[in-house]
């Protein structure tokens, strides 16, 4: 078999998994189903520019569009759940391309490998449909793979954040800079907020769309673009292991999320690629990363169809 038909037959299983766990919800996004769009400007501060020929990282800004969402499939679930939160943003490149980068508020994934996920899925089914909270599935999935077991906690432990603007996200898989010449470096991207990281004291009474509201009142928001550049060894190709807190990090930039975006309905049809890159990155050995095109463009293509 190609290694684009298996590409293309495990996304198709991921996102029926996901389905059969989360169910179908017709015309929106098979994960991060709610989210709300905005326009920003990315300023970068010339950091990178040793180290990579993107041409966003160098010195001029660039104009670009962010979607923060909650990470559910369903598109009604309440801002005041313990979850995960997106930062999508999309760079609007001068010469009419984009680049687009993809982050969450863990640092870590929960499996290594596509395959991995279907197996952490179905755990995670099993142990719904017998409404065991000891969830003796998915403790025999970390018993299996034990480098799950820090995102596990992490996500069972997650905070409800004040704001999406006081939330810091990561990219979770490592990238691949490469500078002018040749040489290539392993990163790993943050972003940290200017206002600071802040948990919710008292979020019973918030609406469902809380975060929303919140964010309308705040803007503008910001938030530093942190990189951290891996020392030979780190694994680059399991997005389960974070690399040592001690590693070099470069303040490369800062985005200013400036108001709601007027075309919302245009930008949720969109799709947010973490594997759109531009000369100057390139995608890790992370087969995680490599699969996610794909499985976005199933999603894309059953919400698209109305399904
Ligand atoms: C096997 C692994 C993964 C699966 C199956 C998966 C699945 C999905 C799906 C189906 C979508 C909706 C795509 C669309 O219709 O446009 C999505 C969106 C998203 N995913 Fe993943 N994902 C995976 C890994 C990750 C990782 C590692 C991150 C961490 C950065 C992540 C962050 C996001 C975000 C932020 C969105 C929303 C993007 C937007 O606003 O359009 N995902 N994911």
């Amino acid at each position: 078999m190609s290694s684009e038909l298996a590409k293309s037959q495990i996304s198709s299983t991921i996102v029926d998994s996901i389905e059969n766990l989360k169910g179908t919800h017709q015309g929106f996004r098979r994960a991060h189903a709610r989210g709300f769009v905005y326009e920003a400007v990315f300023t970068p501060n010339g950091a990178a520019a040793p180290f990579t020929t993107a041409p966003h990282l160098q010195g001029e800004p660039v104009r670009a569009t962010v979607r923060f969402s909650h990470t559910d499939a369903n598109p009604h679930a309440a801002d005041n759940d313990h979850a995960v939160r997106g930062f999508a943003t999309k760079f609007h490149l001068a010469d009419g391309t984009n680049t687009d980068l993809v982050m969450v508020s863990v640092e870590r994934f929960v499996a290594a490998t596509p395959e991995d996920f279907v197996e952490f899925i179905k755990a995670a089914k099993a142990d719904t449909d017998a409404q065991d909270p000891s969830v003796p599935h998915i403790k025999s999935f970390v018993g299996a793979h034990p480098t799950v077991g820090p995102a596990l906690v992490a996500a069972k432990t997650i905070t409800v954040p004040v704001s999406y603007g006081t939330t810091q996200y990561w990219a979770i898989h490592a990238f691949l800079w490469r500078d002018a010449s040749g040489a290539v470096r392993p990163v790993r991207y943050s972003w940290i907020p200017e206002a600071g990281i802040a948990d919710a004291s008292d979020s019973a009474s918030w609406t469902p769309h809380h975060l929303t509201e919140e964010l309308r009142d705040r803007l503008p928001v910001s938030f530093v673009l942190r990189v951290q550049f891996g020392e030979p060894g780190d694994p680059t190709h399991d997005s389960t292991v974070a690399w040592p807190a001690d590693r070099r990090t470069v303040d490369v930039g800062r985005i200013e999320i400036t108001k709601e975006a007027p075309d919302q309905e245009h930008w949720q049809a969109q799709v947010f690629d973490p594997t759109a890159l531009v000369d100057g990155i390139e995608p890790s050995d992370d087969p995680v990363l490599a699969a996610r095109s794909t499985i976005y463009a199933v999603s894309f293509d059953r919400r698209s169809h109305q399904r």
